[in-house]
């Protein structure tokens, strides 16, 4: 059974292993992403409630950050990075991360989520082209790489560039 609960600070040494094993093997990395995360705790983007570990057999083997995202006024995160240990992939503990980070982000009046990943994980969890939103990103990406899910069906429309947490150095 997976348990998902906040990261606290003595899980931080193995949120960092992990995140650096996860990616070691990944399609897309910058071999950065568990730097990343210790930057992004230290910043004014980090959200201590969005910032999960995943347990499962007695240890951590999963891990999901999102971080505050600037758009005109709007509550927007970012989900960067999302990690599950090699021997746990394609297990479900990457969704079920999403799943739970999505419904205390909602409890948290988040309106949005913005995705950069592949076109074949992220739709899964509701993520569409973040275009079709009118939200655009800070860089050049594939249009369905870049994508949105909108976490509160009330929330006003926005439309425009997002800026990302300096911590990203985009
Ligand atoms: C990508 C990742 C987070 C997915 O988490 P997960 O727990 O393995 O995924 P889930 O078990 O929830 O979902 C599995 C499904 O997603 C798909 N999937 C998993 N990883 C994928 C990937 N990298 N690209 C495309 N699809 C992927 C599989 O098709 C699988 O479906 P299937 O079982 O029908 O084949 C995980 O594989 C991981 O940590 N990868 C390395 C780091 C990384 O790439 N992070 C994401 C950056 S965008």
């Amino acid at each position: 059974m997976i348990n998902i609960r906040r990261e606290c600070e003595a899980d931080r040494e193995t949120v960092y292993e992990l995140v650096k094993a996860a990616f070691a093997s990944a399609e897309h990395s910058d071999g950065n992403e568990h730097d990343l995360v210790n930057a992004l705790r230290e910043g004014e983007s980090f959200i201590p409630e969005l910032s999960l570990v995943a347990e499962q057999d007695g240890q951590i083997v999963g891990y999901i950050l999102f971080t505050k995202l600037k758009l005109d006024g709007a509550k927007l995160l970012a989900l960067a990075p999302l990690a599950v240990l090699p021997e746990y992939q394609r297990t479900g503990v990457g969704t079920a991360l999403i799943a739970r980070a999505h419904e205390i982000a909602r409890e948290l009046g988040y309106e949005y989520s913005v995705v950069l990943g592949s076109e074949k994980y992220y739709p899964r969890s509701g993520y569409v082209p973040a275009s079709s939103y009118g939200i655009a990103a800070p860089f050049e990406v594939n249009d369905e790489n870049f994508m949105a899910i909108k976490l509160d069906s009330e929330a006003p429309s926005v439309s425009g560039t997002v800026e990302y947490a300096p911590e990203f150095g985009l």
